[in-house]
């Protein structure tokens, strides 16, 4: 089912990039964003997802935030997040950037994960960057930096923040070497991470989108499955696995 041209490409190739979005977590039953029903069909996002959104009204960012790492205490990986932790052993070079914020591409194992946009789970002063460690409860009172007695915020990239430096010149370092660059769930609108997959176009790699759904990338992509990652990541592994065997 699988193009000789792909076959050829992993037989080729020693270091594989991955760059994930809200997609790969949806069998997982987390929401996208961008999806019909999605979050941002619900909410305007400069509410909730930026310093604007929190001077105005720190109270409903924190009770979405608060909503959402709820959520995610139920929320396991799906097969599509542990294939991926499997191919992490086959190729020379392998990790993956996610815009994801929910970790559980480290819940399924996965050792070189890079989080774009920071994560949930974590909370920090929005003032003087302090990490806060303290029990949250918003409905009581909203959380305050004991240092400077800023307001504590989670720990994310919010829209006209900033990407942490680092990550963002280990995904234009790793993609620009990538022999194969996967993009995997995400609708490829936001930059910059949007700007990787064709980084790794323009630097030779081949790139692989997968996504139910078409988006602004996939005329650019060398190969668009049109699949639920769940779905089709692990049939790739095993696809890998079998080049791997008779290599
Ligand atoms: P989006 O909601 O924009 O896109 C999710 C993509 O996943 C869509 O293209 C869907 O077609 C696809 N998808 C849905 N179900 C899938 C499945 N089972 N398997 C694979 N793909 C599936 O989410 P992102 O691209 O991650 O940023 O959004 C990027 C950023 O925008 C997020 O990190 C967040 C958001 O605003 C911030 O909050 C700063």
């Amino acid at each position: 089912m699988f193009s000789q041209e792909f076959k050829n490409r992993i037989i080729e190739a020693k270091s594989a990039v991955v760059l994930t979005g809200a997609g790969v977590s949806k069998e997982s039953g987390l929401d996208t964003f961008r999806d019909p029903g999605g979050f941002w069909s619900q909410h305007n996002p400069m509410d909730l997802a930026s310093q604007g959104g929190f001077a105005e009204n720190p109270k409903l960012v924190w009770q979405w935030y608060m909503f959402r790492r709820n959520t995610l205490t139920n929320a396991k990986p799906n097969p599509g997040h542990f294939a991926l932790k499997e191919m992490e052993n086959l190729f020379e070079s392998f990790a993956i950037f996610t815009q994801n914020v929910d970790r559980l591409h480290h819940q399924a194992g996965s050792r070189k994960v890079y989080e774009l946009h920071g994560n949930i789970i974590e909370s920090h002063c929005n003032d003087c960057g302090l990490v806060y460690l303290d029990e949250i409860d918003v409905e009581k009172a909203l959380p305050v930096c004991p240092v400077c007695k800023g307001f504590v915020r989670p720990s994310v990239v919010w829209f006209g923040e900033q990407l942490p430096e680092d990550v963002l010149e280990s995904a234009v370092d790793w993609t620009r070497s990538a022999d194969l660059f996967f993009t995997i769930g995400t609708s490829a609108e936001v930059y910059p991470a949007a700007q990787l997959p064709h980084l790794a176009k323009e630097s030779g790699a081949y790139v692989v989108e997968i996504n139910p759904n078409p988006t602004s990338f996939t005329r650019f992509a060398d190969l668009s499955l049109r699949e639920p990652s769940g779905i089709i990541l692990p049939q790739i592994l095993e696809l890998i696995r079998e080049i791997r065997l008779n290599d």
